[in-house]
């Protein structure tokens, strides 16, 4: 017998909700016909407590730490994946079998070219122009060169617009970089696989051959598969809200790109390095920061730290900084910031306050320092999570254009501003 959970409503209404149970035995009141049978609804602001679908693609317990992308272990794929297996894998299903993955690879190295009128767009940029904003755009403007003439999204050529959107990012991403360090852009080599072009496109001078370092390869074919999706975090949330508008692939995951950018979500990557040399400047006096970080009254946050979900170590967080000092050793790199981090952790993880609110650190606090390591500029550190987390957006974007129940996403509000005012004349407003 299907579960159910009894509501009594303070107007004497009672209602029996349907209980969901997921297939990791987590547990959800439906409430989709609440307000049509008792004209209520719920409020939950930040919707901490609201699933806005089913999915099948990823799966996070935050309270153990644990996430798996279609059931494997996000520290199986770091391991043992490529990721471009692990974008196969989010969006059809399935690991690939060996031609699928020779076909899907393939595909990636013959549509990294953009249209050559892009290009031009690429002139009208500020070089001062954070590349996010940039990298936003271009995404925005590849329905106008790769869409259907409506704009309106469609499954017809999904898998093409995947492949493109998937490769092209990289080109764009990284004529982002170029324009704002003025040097000309490189365009990419179909021969290279998918990291290789990338670090190519960023890195080669007309003078000098840029030859990847394999270390710098595998570092970032990690940290895009730690990126690669986290289910309905803000900018996901983002794409599946446009996206449930029929808005096209491509206008779907510029908006996401443009969620991601905030501090408190990708962009916090950026400013954890700045706030590690900040500390490193001020003579690294961590307990002045995490005693900073705990006082109402003071903005600062610890950037990196804390998660709606998680409430134990962010797994993420963890195979990263386990790469971190690898990483760093391989390459020669001394980085002193990764010493002032550790030391943060460590004092923040010994304090009441952090271990009361279960703070720990999240993806974003050591990946810079890999970033940094491999030659990353800090601008360009919430542009590489955008390049990781492409795979995540179409996947759901995927998932809800084949879900036959999806509606327009259209949340309701308490209203609680003035009642039935009047209009008063412009000239008896003092
Ligand atoms: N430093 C100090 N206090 C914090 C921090 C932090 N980094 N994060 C949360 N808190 C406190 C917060 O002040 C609040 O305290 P109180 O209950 O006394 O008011 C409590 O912890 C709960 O925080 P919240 O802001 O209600 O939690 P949330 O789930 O709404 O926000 C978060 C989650 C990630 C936005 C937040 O932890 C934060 O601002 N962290 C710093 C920014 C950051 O690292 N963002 C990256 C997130 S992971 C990658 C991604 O999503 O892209």
């Amino acid at each position: 017998m299907s579960e159910t959970a009894k509501l009594n409503l303070p107007d004497g209404q009672s209602i029996e909700l349907p209980v969901i149970t997921g297939t990791e035995n987590e547990k959800a009141i439906d409430i989709s016909q609440l307000r049509a049978k008792t004209g209520h609804i719920t409020l939950d602001p930040g919707y901490g407590n609201t699933g806005s679908c089913t999915s099948k693609i990823t799966f996070i317990d935050g309270e153990k730490g644990v996430l798996r992308h279609r059931g494997i272990s996000i520290e199986d794929l770091a391991a043992n994946a490529s990721f471009v297996e692990v974008a196969y894998l989010l969006i059809f299903g399935h690991l690939p079998t060996l031609e699928e993955h020779g076909r899907f690879a393939q595909e990636l190295r013959h549509h990294a070219l953009i249209h050559e009128d892009m290009k031009h767009f690429f002139d009208s940029f500020s070089s001062s122009a954070h590349p996010m904003a940039i990298l936003s755009a271009m995404v925005a403007s590849l329905s106008a060169y790769y869409g259907q003439a409506t704009g309106e999204a469609s499954m017809e050529n999904f898998e093409m617009d995947a492949i493109r959107l998937i490769s092209k990012i990289r080109t764009l991403a990284a004529f982002s970089y170029r324009k704002s360090i003025g040097k000309p852009f490189i365009y990419p080599k179909s021969a290279l696989p998918y990291c290789e072009n990338f670090l190519r496109m960023m890195f080669n001078m007309p003078e000098e051959d840029y030859i990847p370092d394999p270390e710098v390869t595998n570092a970032l074919n990690l940290l895009l598969i730690l990126h690669a999706d986290h289910e309905q975090n803000c900018s996901t949330s983002t794409v599946r809200s446009v996206g449930s508008t029929k808005a096209n692939l491509f206008a779907s995951v510029a908006s996401g790109i443009l969620a991601l950018w905030g501090p408190l979500h990708g962009g916090a990557n950026q400013q954890v390095v700045n706030m590690l040399e900040m500390i490193k400047e001020d003579g690294s006096n961590v307990d002045k920061y995490v005693a900073k970080a705990k006082d109402s009254k003071d903005p600062f946050r610890l950037m990196g730290f804390g998660h709606r979900v998680y409430k134990n170590y962010d797994p993420r967080a963890k195979v990263i900084k386990g790469a971190c000092d690898k990483v760093l050793e391989k390459l020669g790199v001394h980085d002193p910031v990764l010493e002032v981090a550790k030391r943060l952790e460590e004092h923040a993880l010994s304090d009441d306050y952090f271990k009361e609110l279960k703070l720990f650190p999240n993806v974003d606090f050591y990946s810079g320092i890999i970033y940094r390591a491999i030659g990353i500029p800090t601008d360009m550190f919430t542009v590489i999570f955008t390049i990781g987390r492409v795979p995540g957006w179409i996947a759901h974007w995927k998932e809800m254009m084949e879900e036959p129940k999806t509606r327009i996403v259209r949340p309701r509000q308490v209203y609680n501003g003035d009642t039935n005012s009047k209009y008063i004349p412009r000239s008896d407003r003092s």
